[in-house]
Order: C-alpha cells, then sequence, then structure tokens
C-alpha cells in the first residue's frame, strides 16, 4: 500500500499545497545533478525532446535552451506537476517551444519514432514497471536516438544510509533502488544499445544511457 501523505509519495506523486511546494524545491535541488548529467550527452539545436516526470519543469526549459531551433515535451503523471510545469514555462508554451501534457510513462501518448532524446531525472525508480516502461519510452524514440535516466540515489551508491531507510520502508516508498549493474542490464533487457552507466561517486549520482538501435 502506498500512503500518499508520506514526502516520498509527495515525489512520487505530487499533490494539492504540499505537492507545489515539493516541486518548487526539487527545482532548485534536481538542477546540479542534472546539468551533471546532460554533459554525458549531445543535444543538437534542432532535436525533438521528452523529459519524463518532467515535475516542476526546469529540466525542460534546460533542454528548450539547449534545442534552439527543436521542440520539448514534457509528461508527468500529477496534475500538480503539470501545472507547475506549464507555469514555469509559460512563455516557451506560448511560442510553441515547448508543450507539456499530463499521462504516464507506461502509455505515452506520442507516435512511435518521435524523438531524438528522452530525459528522465529522479524519476524511474517509481515507475510502476522498470523495463516495459523503458520500452514504452524506446517506442517513442527514433532509431539512433538515446534515453538519460539520471538520479542522485542508487543501490550501492555513496547515500548508503538513506538507501537503507528507503529499503527498510519499501512497502511504503515502493522504489526501486539500482545498482550500476542492475541498470545496465535493465536498459540492455529493454531493447538499448550501447549502454553505458556513469558514476560520480563521491557525490552520489548516477545517469544511465542507451541508444535504439538503428
Ligand atoms: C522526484 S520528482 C522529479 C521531477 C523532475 N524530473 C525533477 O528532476 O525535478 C518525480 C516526478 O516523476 C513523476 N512520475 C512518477 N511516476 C511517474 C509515472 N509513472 N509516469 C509519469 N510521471 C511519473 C512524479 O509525478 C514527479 O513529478
Amino acid at each position: 500500500m502506498i500512503i500518499r501523505s508520506n514526502p516520498i509519495n509527495q515525489c512520487r506523486e505530487p499533490t494539492g499545497w504540499p505537492g507545489r511546494f515539493v516541486l518548487w524545491t526539487m527545482n532548485i535541488r534536481h538542477s546540479k545533478v542534472t546539468d551533471w548529467g546532460l554533459k554525458h550527452i549531445s543535444i543538437e539545436k534542432h532535436d525533438t525532446i521528452l523529459d519524463v516526470g518532467c515535475g516542476g519543469g526546469r529540466t525542460v526549459r534546460k533542454l528548450a535552451a539547449l534545442a534552439t531551433e527543436g521542440k520539448v515535451y514534457g509528461i508527468d503523471h500529477s496534475e500538480e506537476s503539470v501545472a507547475a510545469a506549464r507555469k514555469t514555462n509559460e512563455q516557451w508554451i506560448r511560442l510553441g517551444r515547448i508543450e507539456i501534457r499530463q499521462g504516464s510513462v507506461s502509455y505515452l501518448p506520442f507516435s512511435d519514432d518521435m524523438f531524438d532524446l528522452a530525459t528522465a531525472v529522479e524519476t524511474h525508480f517509481y515507475w510502476p514497471d522498470l523495463p516495459a516502461d523503458m520500452r514504452e519510452v524506446l517506442r517513442v524514440l527514433k532509431p539512433g536516438g538515446k534515453l538519460i535516466i539520471i538520479a542522485e540515489i542508487y543501490g550501492g551508491g555513496k547515500h548508503v544510509r538513506i538507501q537503507k531507510l528507503l529499503e527498510k520502508h519499501t512497502e511504503l516508498t515502493n522504489m526501486a533502488l539500482l545498482s550500476v549493474k542492475e541498470h545496465s542490464e535493465v536498459f540492455s533487457k529493454a531493447g538499448y544499445s550501447d549502454v553505458q552507466i556513469i558514476e560520480e561517486y563521491d557525490k552520489g549520482w548516477i545517469c544511465g544511457i542507451g541508444r535504439k538501435p538503428l
């Protein structure tokens, strides 16, 4: 059973005023790990990009600033996240450079082979069926397109105490904290090629990158 009012579940699916507060803090707290992760991929000016679990929308804004002649879509299953991401990106939404939609990673409302890049920051550990959900992201990537997953907690990382606490209360958190090896395996099993898992051990950060085969 997932108890919605606990802080972890405000991160899994922000709701109401506590959710709005959590989204505001996440836009600030996740900025550095996001910048670090994005350094590991190249973003072209015409790219069409999807940010899954877009939360308060800061990553969407960063991506739109990099893909200067492209388009960035954000998707999130939380109504509160969608509202916050739309507010963060009001101007670029008006210009047609950004679009924010409500929906689940498990059923993306996009056609096959649409995106050059998909990003997922601090969200994949909440997805209901990670291998199937990563295959759903694969479906919407163009052949040769990439998925990058970025997170500041993972199995075997620096933040052992937090990790143990989350694992101990797994019935409340329902989070899947994969190790480096397990991240690599889940990318490969989902059908990605050229899989790379990069750790910044001192900070406790991880990013995983996989490509849709041509
Ligand atoms: C911890 S927040 C991270 C938000 C943002 N990516 C950031 O870095 O600040 C996780 C986000 O993922 C969204 N999320 C979780 N599970 C999801 C799912 N199955 N489908 C779509 N969005 C999901 C949540 O609603 C929340 O907005």
